[in-house]
């Protein structure tokens, strides 16, 4: 049984399992790997290494999925923005700060071209049963960054651009959405199966733009992948938009929602029936306390599975003091095995 088969039948046959971030600095080899080469970037634009990071948790754990190892800020580095990724402080872009800026930005798809080989040599090495997710950042999260620069707690500076420059905003929006549909359709041609798309700063949007900036440019992905490639089943992550989940799974049309962990189970559990795939919730942190207290939520969150699809997963990215032993476990919870 696979992932892609759970999308089709809506039925949880077994438990499934794979994390956010998977491959990532609490794996001691992937920081060997990582030492080799001057930047994040240029591991993530060299295709071997690139595959042999993707593959690097599924040779310890027994996870159903595979995710590239890549970045959602790929995008813009596409669209022609600097982008350096600083040790200890993150992403740092060169922002956008006028409408003029955007002028500036011009897409060449041939920067896609090394994330796209990376995925043909992944999918050529996994077993059946394992599935490979592509993926992409949502618009306004891309967005988030191109305006701020970097990484920030509110966006307050891609905030203020959005409402002094509705204009501008939309017409950013437009050309990371129409970029981003270009980009994932590469990835499912170079052999992604599924696809996620994260929406990391769900809880940074205004009430008042969260129709403009997250359901209709997400609508218009997931309209133009569907029509290209309908049986591609596709996972969305909007992180912190709280009970407007439901609206963003009904106005977008995603097959399956990654769940964050300041959403109700109560909520989650009466509001979304069988017919949607449900994925992650349980809070990083867990992973990192472990013991008695990873079981409980896994048992808490197998109420889900009971109810209707649902894959394990964390509520977001595996965080770098995670001991390798608390996922052994947590999938040894999960899968009973
Ligand atoms: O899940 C996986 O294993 C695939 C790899 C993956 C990375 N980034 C690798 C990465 C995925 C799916 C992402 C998505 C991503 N990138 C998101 C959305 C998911 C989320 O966490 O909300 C966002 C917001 C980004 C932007 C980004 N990339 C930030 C803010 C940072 C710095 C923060 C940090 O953790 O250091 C990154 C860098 C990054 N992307 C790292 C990894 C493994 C760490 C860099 C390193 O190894 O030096």
């Amino acid at each position: 049984m696979t992932l892609i088969k759970l999308f089709q039948e809506k039925k949880n046959r077994q438990s499934y399992c794979w994390i956010m971030r998977q491959a990532g600095r609490y794996l001691p080899e992937y920081k060997k790997l990582r030492a080799k080469y001057p930047s994040f970037l240029d591991l993530c634009l060299n295709p071997t290494a690139a595959a042999e990071v993707t593959l690097q948790p599924l040779k310890r754990f027994d996870l159903d999925a595979a995710i590239i190892f890549s970045d959602i800020l790929i995008v813009p580095y596409a669209l022609g923005q600097d982008l350096a990724f600083i040790e200890g402080q993150g992403p740092v872009l060169d922002r956008i700060e006028v409408p003029s800026d955007i002028q500036r930005l011009v897409a060449n798809y041939d920067r896609f071209t090394p994330t796209c080989e990376a995925l043909t040599r992944v999918k050529s090495s996994l077993p059946q049963s394992i599935n490979l997710i592509g993926f992409a950042g949502a618009p306004w999260t891309v967005a988030c960054y191109m305006l701020e620069g970097k990484s920030s707690k509110a966006f307050d500076r891609a905030k203020a651009f959005a409402f002094r420059y509705p204009e501008a905003f939309s017409e950013l929006l437009d050309l990371i959405t129409k970029t981003t549909i270009a980009y994932l359709k590469k990835q499912v041609e170079a052999g992604a199966q599924v696809l996620q798309i994260f929406e990391s700063w769900g809880e940074a949007v205004p009430d008042c733009l969260v129709e403009s900036v997250v359901y209709k440019p997400t609508q218009e992905i997931l309209q133009s992948l569907k029509a290209s490639f309908p049986h591609v089943p596709i996972l969305g992550f909007p992180r912190g938009l709280g009970e407007k989940t439901q609206d963003y799974q009904q106005r977008t049309g995603v097959d399956g929602v990654s769940l964050d962990a300041r959403l109700s189970l109560e909520w989650v559990k009466k509001t979304f029936k069988e017919n949607v795939v449900l994925q992650g919730g349980i809070d990083p942190q867990v992973l990192v306390v472990g013991g008695d207290l990873l079981k409980r939520e896994v048992e808490r969150y197998r109420a889900l599975e009971r109810q209707g699809p649902y894959i394990f997963n964390l509520g977001h990215g595996i965080v770098p003091e995670t001991p390798i032993e608390h996922v052994v476990d947590f999938i040894k919870y999960i899968k009973g095995s």
